[in-house]
């Protein structure tokens, strides 16, 4: 439990487990869906904004495996499957991607995407896969550099203008983050909001 965190305060409920991609929620309120490589960090910095453990985090890559829903007082938080896991199945890629897909086209009430990457490593081909996807989709998406504390700042620096060349977005709309040392946290959770808002 961190009091800090920008979330602390607000109760929160586990709904429940999906398959389908499509599953409505009641009520309906604006969803947000966490959207990255398996194992870049996605229910580590859902962790980390809520202050205490509601996703399940793992040091095996492709843990989550079905749309996990979890609600706020004004909107849901979706843990989506990681794409691209090297040791996946291809029937199992291809249900992530479908999942990914089905989320970003065909969910009404979702609000945005907080999509993440890894600061240290270039886009991989899913990653930009899902890029095009969100462009396409003109779903509004916040982009968070996760896992900053392997890096010193300096680097930091470096790699957030790296990542944003790679993938053709401002570098100013990038939030560089890390769940264990709590940075950028704040500037995340107000970026949430304002899709929340919109
Ligand atoms: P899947 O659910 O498998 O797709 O993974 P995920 O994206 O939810 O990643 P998860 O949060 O489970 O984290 C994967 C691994 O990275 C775990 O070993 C975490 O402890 C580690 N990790 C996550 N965030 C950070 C971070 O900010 N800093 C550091 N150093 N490690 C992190
Ligand atoms: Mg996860």
């Amino acid at each position: 439990m961190n009091a800090d965190a920008p979330f602390a305060d607000l109760p929160i409920e586990f709904v429940g487990s999906f398959p389908d991609p499509t599953h409505q929620l009641n009520p309906a309120q604006p969803e947000i869906g966490f959207l990255g490589r398996s194992n870049v960090g996605k229910s580590s910095l859902m962790n980390a904004l809520v202050g205490r453990k509601i996703a399940k985090t793992s040091a095996t890559p492709g843990k989550t495996q079905l749309l996990n829903v979890f609600r706020f007082p004004q909107f849901y938080f979706l843990d989506l499957p990681g794409y691209g896991y090297a040791r996946a199945s291809a029937a199992n890629r291809t249900g992530f991607r479908r999942l990914v897909e089905a989320v970003i086209r065909r969910r009404e009430q979702l609000a945005g995407v907080v999509w993440l990457l890894d600061i240290r490593h270039p886009p991989s081909r899913d990653d930009l896969t899902i890029r095009q996807l969100l462009g396409g989709a003109e779903v509004p998406a916040v982009l968070a550099l996760t896992k900053a504390d392997k890096l010193s700042r300096a680097r930091q620096l470096a790699a957030r203008a790296l990542r944003s060349e790679e993938i053709a977005v401002a570098e100013s709309e990038l939030v560089v983050t890390s769940s264990t040392a709590g940075t950028g946290l704040d500037q995340l959770a107000a970026r949430i909001l304002g899709l929340v808002r919109n």
